[in-house]
């Protein structure tokens, strides 16, 4: 069949690389992809979030399929869009419904929905700008650090946690009346902040049942020793070693099942990813927030890990038939190192020419902020490859990850030299 993947990530890449080993992939196109995309796939030129040009598209070539990798498109709407259009409603898109999307398109949404379905997460309020006095007072009620999210997408940037209450309180005023997050920060939600170690569940369902995918963990600060700003993510591990058989269980019941019942309860139409991001506090799993797609680069560590045909599992979502099918997983430890523009998440440059990647052996190279420039591989982003590497262990993965990174070359090219240094 004929698949279109929506997105340009190492996420996307690593998706790409999974579905085309299936027998039923015959063509894949990326939207708008990167140069790693580029060398096994076909890229087009189209924005995931441009529905109408997508539409054409899918109409021209006969896309029998959409796998959407990035939020953006989903918060739009592209699942309803596609049901709702007669030309396109037969054809599936994997991925939640605009409602299910709100899960993380509006942090309000996803409390309100833990706490009617009585999933464990930190206790919580809800301000507006009219509500600031309030939320002031709620702060006071908390001890801190102080928990302050942005209601809406904020590209990850829109969680703030600070230790004085007083600038906690001027942060909340930034946010509600002066728009610190533009309209995604018209609404705040304030957390009892959660004190453990973050791990992260990624569950695939058609909205009846679920497949829970391999646990894994990302490393968000630039810096070692997890100081410095926040990234889209410098590394990734799968399995989480402390993640055992009883916390599993415990994710199961008390998190992964009340969600999925939770959506058919609710009415929300969802065909595609779930990632919850958890904090292990005292051994109880908590919520501390849903994503509707999966993780990057957690991806690129939980993606080489099954070895079931991926294709095969989005039909049977599709068809609401993933009770049907078995999800197989390589035992082997799985890890992934971003290599990033020097100055990422600030200010980096673009365009430094990519040096090595032909030479690295017993590694996989998913290409992140990559493109192709008369026939040199360029960067194009601020994280720009991921290093993928099985191992026995993640140690044993993690040092391949690395001998394979001493290979790669660009001008103020960096990465983290401790993933994993916390397990
Ligand atoms: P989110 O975008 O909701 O994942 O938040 C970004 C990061 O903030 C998370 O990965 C956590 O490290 C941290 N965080 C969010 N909520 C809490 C909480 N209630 N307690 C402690 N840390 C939190
Ligand atoms: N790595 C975190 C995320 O994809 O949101």
């Amino acid at each position: 069949m004929t698949i279109l993947l929506l997105g340009s990530g190492g996420r996307e890449h690593a998706l790409a690389w999974k579905m085309l080993q299936s027998d039923k992939c015959s063509k894949l196109f990326v939207a708008p992809g990167n140069a790693g995309t580029e060398a096994i796939a076909k890229n087009i030129n189209i924005s995931p979030t441009d529905f109408e040009a997508i539409k054409n598209f899918v109409l021209q070539e006969k896309v029998e399929m959409v796998v959407v990798g990035p939020e953006d498109p989903l918060v739009a709407g592209i699942y309803d869009f596609f049901k709702n259009d007669e030309a396109l409603q037969n054809i599936p898109v994997i991925g939640p419904s605009k409602k299910g999307a709100q899960l993380e398109g509006s942090k309000e949404f996803a409390k309100e929905f833990l706490v009617k379905h009585n999933i464990p997460t930190a206790a919580y309020g809800s301000f507006t700008k009219e509500t600031l006095e309030k939320g002031q007072k709620f702060l006071e009620t908390l001890s801190p650090p102080y928990v302050l999210k942005a209601d809406g997408l904020a590209a990850g940037k829109g969680v703030l946690i600070i230790q004085d209450l007083e600038e906690a309180k001027a942060e909340l005023k930034n946010m509600l009346v002066d728009e610190k997050f533009g309209q995604a920060s018209s609404k705040v939600v304030i957390e009892e902040f959660l004190d453990g170690i973050e791990l992260s569940c990624f569950v695939l369902t058609d909205g009846k049942s679920y497949k829970i995918l391999p646990t894994a963990k990302d490393y968000k600060r630039i810096g070692e020793g997890d100081t410095g700003l926040n990234t889209g993510g410098m590394g990734a591990v799968s399995p989480v070693p402390f993640a055992d058989a009883v916390l599993l269980e415990k994710i199961e019941n008390r998190i992964v099942k009340p969600t999925i019942d939770g959506l058919q309860k609710d009415g929300i139409e969802y065909k595609g990813f779930v990632f919850i991001g958890l904090i292990n506090v005292k051994n109880e799993p908590m919520v501390i927030e849903y994503n509707v797609r999966m993780g990057d680069p957690e991806t690129e560590v939980v993606i080489p890990r099954l070895t079931s045909d991926l294709v095969e599992l989005f039909l049977a979502v599709a068809d609401e038939k993933l009770d049907q099918v078995s999800l197989e997983v390589d035992p082997r430890s799985a890890t992934t190192i971003m290599v990033v523009s020097g100055g990422y998440p600030e200010e980096y440059e673009k365009g430094k020419a990519i040096s090595g990647i032909e030479n690295v052996t017993d590694s996989i190279v998913f290409h992140a902020g990559t493109k192709t420039v008369d026939g040199q591989v360029v960067t194009n982003g601020g994280r720009v490859l991921a290093v993928t590497s099985y191992g026995d262990n993640f140690k044993e993965a993690i040092q391949k990850s690395y001998q394979n990174i001493d290979k790669l070359k660009f001008e103020k090219m960096y990465f983290r030299k401790d993933i994993g240094f916390d397990l």
